[in-house]
């Protein structure tokens, strides 16, 4: 049985900090983007610092943290390899949950952010107060929250979980006849309780990019495309979900396209993750989703506007100095510690 309660908030700001569809970066001659590189790569050196970046940052984000020596993935790689690594600055470039997750697993680090003001909607979509009040109302539930959440809120879970190990964790907590109450994401919460089975109250807040692909749109791309596969991220609605060929986590999506015999595919998730793709097939067609039609937005480009904010002038000023240096309050970290490492451990088997 599942159920719903509230929806989330859409942070009204978005509007504002929406940015073209087509960085600037990307208009650069390859001598300038090449002599970037280098110096943001010295920078990095300079301050013993190693980049970790999310598949949604802008190209030039990733290859930087190609050639740096540094790690691009899905967030539970991030966290991972952030936890892992020697160095004692880390440059996470992503956002906020992420960089406060690289904190809270290893608070003797620096944890550097290209900007300090990337959000992301679902963790805007869930006030840590008004978590705290549905929580109270099922004190009989194991609280799960998704990665997605400001430490305030992971410190009220009993579990995290990213996208890439949702189903493996609900349906070990099923097994143990645990009923859940899952926030923020109101799509993956329903997928994971399709797959699973488990009772789950659910949380509504959403994803303002995932939430804009079109199931339609899809239908009509495949009949344009008939041989291509749908791959889909589990933030999207259900109709989108329910066209997929595979449904995962960004890494896990990247796979697909190698591990699948098809040369194209139609991929509903942030267009930042096609230059993984690509990179990793050369040969294969890459399409983004569509999110125009009915109900279309301004906010319907298939980019999130805050990974967006990652741009490597923005690195590069955040490596000279501690101003965008990641804080989370101790008490609170040593709270949001417990269902992170317990997520860890969980997937540690995994691997
Ligand atoms: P992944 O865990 O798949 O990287 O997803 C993070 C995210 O923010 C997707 O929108
Ligand atoms: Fe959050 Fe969606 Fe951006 Fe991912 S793509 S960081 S879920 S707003």
């Amino acid at each position: 049985m599942t159920a719903s309660y509230r929806i989330g908030p859409r942070p009204e700001s978005i509007d504002a900090i929406c940015v073209p569809a087509h960085p600037a970066q990307d208009t650069l001659s390859a001598e300038a983007r090449s002599a970037q590189l280098e110096e943001a790569r010295q920078m990095l050196t300079q301050r013993g610092a190693v980049l970790v970046a999310h598949y949604y940052t802008d190209p030039m984000m990733q290859e930087l943290a190609d050639l740096s020596g540094g790690f691009v993935g899905d967030s539970l790689e991030m966290a991972r390899f952030g936890a892992n690594t020697d160095a004692t600055t880390v440059v996470v470039a992503g956002v906020r949950f992420m960089g406060e997750t690289a904190k809270i697993l290893s608070p003797e680090k620096m944890i550097l952010m290209p900007t300090l003001e990337a959000e992301c909607s679902l963790d805007l979509g869930c006030p840590p107060d008004e978590f705290a009040a549905l929580r109270a109302q099922h004190p009989e539930r194991t609280v799960v929250v998704y990665a997605n959440t400001s430490a305030a809120v992971k410190a009220q879970a009993d579990w995290v979980v990213t996208s890439s190990i949702a189903v493996e964790v609900i349906s070990h907590l099923q097994a143990r006849g645990e009923s859940i109450l899952w926030a923020p994401d109101q799509h993956l919460g329903r997928y994971v309780a399709q797959k699973t089975g488990a009772d789950m109250l659910l949380w509504n807040g959403a994803c303002v990019v995932h939430e804009e692909f079109k199931a339609q749109g899809i239908e009509r791309m495949k009949a344009v495309y008939p041989e291509a596969a749908v791959l889909v991220h589990p933030e999207s609605p259900e109709a989108v979900l329910a066209l997929a060929d595979r449904v995962g986590s960004t890494t896990q999506l990247l796979k697909a396209t190698q591990e699948l015999p098809h040369e194209q595919f139609i991929v509903a998730t942030d267009r930042g993750i096609f230059y993984k793709m690509q990179q990793a097939s050369p040969h294969k067609t890459f399409i983004e989703a569509p999110t125009a039609g009915n109900g279309a937005t301004c906010r319907s480009c298939a980019h999130c506007p805050w990974m967006a904010m990652n741009k490597l002038d923005a690195l590069m000023q955040s490596l000279q100095g501690d101003e965008q240096a990641v804080q989370v309050e101790e008490s609170l970290r040593l709270k949001a510690l417990q269902p992170l490492q317990r997520m860890l451990e969980f997937t540690a088997d995994k691997r």
